[in-house]
């Protein structure tokens, strides 16, 4: 491919990792301030749970459309990695780390790990195939119970560990990625720059403290059931 169209191409596929990323961060941090309703009591969250199902063509939209964003981003992001690995065949004798971040070097890694923490998450607390003992359980309203779900899951100590690792991950990821996403997309200016840098760890910390309160106030007891 001629150097031009070559440097076109990874230039757009960088743009679009950015934005499908910048969207399933935007997804991450609704889903937290969602499911941080739980501390409310079963009322107000399978409340919330209901509302979003009474809504299935709203609710298939989103899912089918979180879906393709997912897929997008993980495509371009594994054709990435793959393109800058061959175009350079040999690697650094000695690497310069002083400017790039932890965070920002581990991206493949925390990215497949993130993957598979979702695969299990779904498969745990949406498929209700890895525990189901909760799965089809109705709250006294007729509602699907999504809170005795969420309570039965995080009273077991394997389940917290597992969900704080997830959150460890995830946390690194966010925390280069929403940076990262906003340099790709341009965003560069002298006043704002320190700015720009600080979103991305800012992120992440509020998704993870979030979605940890949620765990360990579960765990704890200090949910009101
Ligand atoms: C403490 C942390 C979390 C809790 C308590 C939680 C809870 C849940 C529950 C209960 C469901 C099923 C909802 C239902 O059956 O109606 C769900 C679905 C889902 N969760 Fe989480 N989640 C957490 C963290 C995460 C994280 C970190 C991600 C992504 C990185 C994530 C991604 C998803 C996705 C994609 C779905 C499927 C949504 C759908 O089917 O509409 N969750 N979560």
């Amino acid at each position: 491919m001629p150097r031009t169209s070559h440097f076109r191409t990874t230039l757009s596929s960088k743009v679009a990792v950015a934005l499908s990323g910048l969207g399933l961060a935007g997804f991450v941090v609704f889903h937290m301030l969602g499911n941080l309703q739980v501390l409310e009591g079963p009322g107000a969250y399978n409340g919330y749970a209901a509302f979003l199902r009474e809504m299935p063509m709203v609710l298939w939209t989103a899912r089918f459309g979180l879906l393709t964003v997912a897929v997008v981003h993980i495509a371009l992001a594994i054709q990435l990695a793959l393109r800058n690995r061959r175009a350079r065949p040999v690697a650094y004798a000695v690497r310069d780390y002083r400017v790039a971040s932890v965070a920002s070097r581990t991206m493949a890694l925390t990215g497949s790990l993130l993957l598979l923490f979702i695969v299990f998450h779904l498969l745990h607390l949406s498929a209700g195939l890895v525990d189901s003992s909760f799965h089809d359980h109705m709250d006294e309203r007729g509602r699907a119970d999504v809170f005795g779900k969420v309570i039965h899951a995080f009273h077991n100590p394997l389940y917290v560990l597992l969900y704080c690792a997830g959150q460890l991950v995830l946390g690194m990821h966010l925390s280069h990625a929403v940076s990262g996403s906003l340099q790709t997309l341009g965003f560069e200016h002298a006043a704002l720059n320190r700015v720009f840098k600080a979103a991305g760890p800012a992120v992440a910390l509020f998704v993870v403290l979030g979605n940890l309160v949620i765990i360990l106030a579960v765990f704890l007891g200090l949910v009101r059931t």
